[in-house]
Parts: structure tokens; sequence; C-alpha cells
């Protein structure tokens, strides 16, 4: 079993580079289906999410050729199915976001229903209403969701209950050859939306208002064309970066993302005490003083994005005082709080509240990966640990983090991945 082994207490400083943002890549990928031809993704990052998606989009006829390790050339001519199988669903959820591109392209899509997963239900039921909504019918049955368009996509109103990232791109791409105008209402404003309307446009989209809670979509006859484009920074990888240098106190530099994307979380972390130098597509943390404790609560882009809640909880827990974590979109993700209990942090849980009261210290302990941002949160708590901690359960840092060790490791830190024995991994279990 693959770990993560870190031993805390060495000089932590430097710059790093950001790849492209998990997020969008994923979405621009599985938007390839909609123009027939070659298009070529720079920036993608080499991640596992991201070799499912490859492999989601081979299951339907296309060719992903890696040009190099952030290159992409994906042909989508001959792409004939439009059925997307639950091991793959079940291997990434973000797999459903094929829907509204095959929608779009073939008027069908089957889709496996995706289940429960570690962070919670993560219901697709907004994405359905709101295909409904333009003319889409949906049937589902044996676990498959299928979905058709007898009389067409035909543009109207949808207003979502929540302001949903996945329902809004799946509504976005299945609009864009819709009869008329689409207004999406109450869309969702994450700049990987934005990243997703920019690519389509070039493609000959007309989308309008990306980024805003309202977005419009005029239908468009003409077949989407390939293009070349590049993926947006990562801003989560960018925010994990620098809570780490928060959390050590020295200057961490962050390169290859836009700050302006981080706009609260960079806010947040001056309140917490932290010192914060904004440039251009790079940015600088670090501390002198204390941790002051600051209440948080997730909420969608632009308020505190929930993918970085783990990273600022870590930081909380050694603040001076006590503070009030609220977790608003997903209701599983307090899962990270009882991992760093074990490394000595005092947390109690109250629904979708975490009560944090800070200690001095961390103390290393064999701790497992609770999903993607807590098993990061859990290494970059070990960096300030005594002793070496060892994290488990790493192929969830890896759906997300590309090359995350050898980045600690060019900071300053101890750090590396190992393979430990049977009844070590038991206990690491
Ligand atoms: C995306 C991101 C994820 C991020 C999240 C919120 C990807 C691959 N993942 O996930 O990293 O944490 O946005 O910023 O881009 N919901 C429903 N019904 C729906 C859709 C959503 O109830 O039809 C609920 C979900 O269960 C969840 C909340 O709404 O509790 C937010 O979901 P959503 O914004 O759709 O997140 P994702 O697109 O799944």
């Amino acid at each position: 079993m693959d770990v993560i082994k870190v031993e805390g207490g060495h000089p932590i400083t430097g710059e790093v580079t950001v790849e492209g943002a998990k997020n969008s890549a994923l979405k621009l990928m599985a938007a390839t289906i909609m123009a027939p031809g070659v298009t070529t993704l720079k920036n993608v990052p080499n991640i596992s999410d991201v070799h499912v998606m490859g492999k989601v989009l081979k299951r339907l006829g296309a060719t992903v050729e890696v040009v190099d390790k952030h290159t992409l050339r994906i042909d989508t001519s001959n792409v004939d199915k439009w059925e997307t199988p639950y091991e793959l669903v079940v291997q990434m959820r973000a797999s459903t976001a094929v829907m509204g591109p095959l929608i779009s392209r073939f008027g069908k899509a089957v889709v496996a229903m995706p289940g429960g997963c570690d962070i919670g239900a993560r219901k697709i039921d907004m994405h359905i209403q709101g295909l409904e909504a333009l003319g889409v019918e949906f049937e589902i049955n044996h676990g498959n969701i299928h979905a058709s368009t007898p009389h067409g996509i035909i543009g109207d109103t949808v207003t979502l209950a929540f302001a949903s990232v996945g329902a809004t791109e799946n509504l976005m791409m299945a609009s864009v050859y819709a009869k008329g105008t689409t207004i999406i209402d109450n869309a969702a404003r994450e700049p990987e939306i934005v990243d997703l309307a920019n690519m389509l446009n070039e493609m000959g989209a007309k989308i309008r208002g990306a980024g805003s809670p309202v977005i419009e979509i005029e239908g468009v006859k003409e077949s989407l064309h390939p293009v070349t484009y590049s993926v947006v920074g990562d801003r989560i990888e960018a925010g994990t970066f620098l809570a780490i240098g928060g959390l050590v106190g020295n200057p961490v530099t962050v390169h290859g993302f836009e700050p302006i994307h981080l706009g609260l979380v960079l806010k947040k972390f001056e309140k917490m005490g932290l010192s914060v130098e904004r440039g251009n597509h790079e940015c600088t943390v670090w501390r002198e003083g204390p941790i002051i404790p600051t209440d948080i609560q997730t909420l969608p882009f632009p308020g505190f994005p929930t993918d970085m809640q783990a990273q600022t909880m870590c930081l909380l827990a050694l603040a001076k005082g006590s503070c009030v974590i609220t977790e608003n979109i997903f209701e599983n993700r307090f899962m990270f709080a009882s991992e760093l209990q074990r490394m000595g942090a005092d947390i109690s849980i109250e629904g979708h509240h975490a009560i944090v009261h800070g200690v001095p210290s961390f103390s290393s302990a064999q701790v497992k990966s609770p999903d993607l941002r807590g098993g990061a949160a859990l290494v970059m708590a070990g960096l300030v640990a005594d002793g070496i901690t060892t994290v488990s359960a790493i192929h969830h840092i890896d759906r997300g983090y590309e090359n995350f060790v050898e980045k600690l490791v060019s900071l300053g830190a101890h750090a590396e991945r190992d393979i430990v024995p049977d009844e070590e991994a038991a206990l690491a279990d």
C-alpha cells in the first residue's frame, strides 16, 4: 500500500508552480465531444481524475493522445457511443460531465447513476430538472439515466435551487445548440465555469454572463469547431501551498494561477494573521505572529470554497483560541477532523459546524486520507508535527495533486512516498 511519510519540523520555504485546474480540465475534456475533430488542451494536470476522464472519452470512441505531460490531443471525430458505464462513473463522479455534451451532439445520453460518495450524497437532481426544462426526457432504469430529446432542445429559463457547479456546466453544454435562448438563473460562478464558457465560445458557442449568476446561451446552428485551449491555473492547489506558507511561517510563493480566484480565502488568511502578497499570476504567504482564530463558512464562489476547508482547518487547529467552521456544501466533509484529532487537534463536530479549539502543536501519527483535500491537509499537518506522520489511502491525493510530494520536497520538506508492508498497512488502515 502506498503511503506518504512526512517528518515534521524541517524548514519549509520557496516557490512552486501549480498545474491546470482539475475541475476545469475534466469539463473541458468532456466538452471536446461537442466539437468533432482534434482539440488540443494545454496545461492539463497529470492526475488520476484526468486519466479516468481520458478513459471515459475513449470508451465513447474518441482517441486521446498524450503529446507531452501536460498536453492532450483529443480527436472526437469518431465518437459514436453515448453510454458512460458504472465502472467509470463510480471511479469519478465528474464523469457525469459528459451528459451535457452527449445530449448536445447526439440528442441522447446514457450515464450510470452516481451513488453516494465519501463526502456526501452528491445528487444530480438539479442537472435532471434543469435539462427537463429544456425538453430533455429522462428514464432511470437498471442504475442508468437514459436521456433523450424527442422534440429537440428548446431554450428556456432554468432557475437553479442552488448554484451547483456540475448542473450549471451540464446545462451550459446541453443548451449550446438549443432552439432559442437558454437562461441559467442562480448559476454557479466558479472560475472553472468561466474557463469552460470561454473555450466553448472559442469553439463557436454564444455564451454570455459566465462568472455572474445569470448565464445566457444563445443556441447556434453550426457545429462547434475544435480549438487549442489552455486550462486555467488550479486555485485550490495554489491555496493548499499558500496555506502551507501560513502554517510553517516562512514565505511560500505560488506561481501559475490568479490570486483573485482565491479572493475570500486570502482575505480570511489575512484575518487569521497571515501575510499575503498578491502578484500577477502569483502570490506569497507567510506568518510572523500566532494564528488568530477566525470563523469560516463554505459557500459557492465567490464564497469560501469547500475545497479549501480542510487545509484551513489544519491552520485553525493551531490557532490561539477557538472558532467555528461551517460546511454548507457537502454534508460529510468533516471526516478530516477526526484524523487530525489523532494528531492532537481539539475539534468537536455538531452537525455541519466544527468547533475548533486551537492547540499548541500536532503530534505525528498514522492517519488515513478521508478524501482528496483532507488527505492533502493531513500531509500538511505532518510538516509541523513532531516525528514522522504516515498518511495512507493516498490515492485520494493523487486524484487532484500532481507530484505533491516532489513539490513539498522542493520547498524543503522531508517527505516521501513509500510502500508499507501488509502488517504496517493494516495498522495505517
Ligand atoms: C464541484 C467540484 C468540487 C467542489 C464543488 C463545489 C468538480 C469535478 N468538482 O463538484 O471539487 O467541491 O463543485 O464547489 O468540478 N447537489 C444536489 N443536486 C444536484 C447537484 C448538486 O443536491 O443536482 C448538491 C451536492 O450534493 C452538493 C452541493 O449541491 O451538496 C454542491 O454540488 P455541486 O456544486 O454540484 O458540486 P460538484 O459539481 O459535484
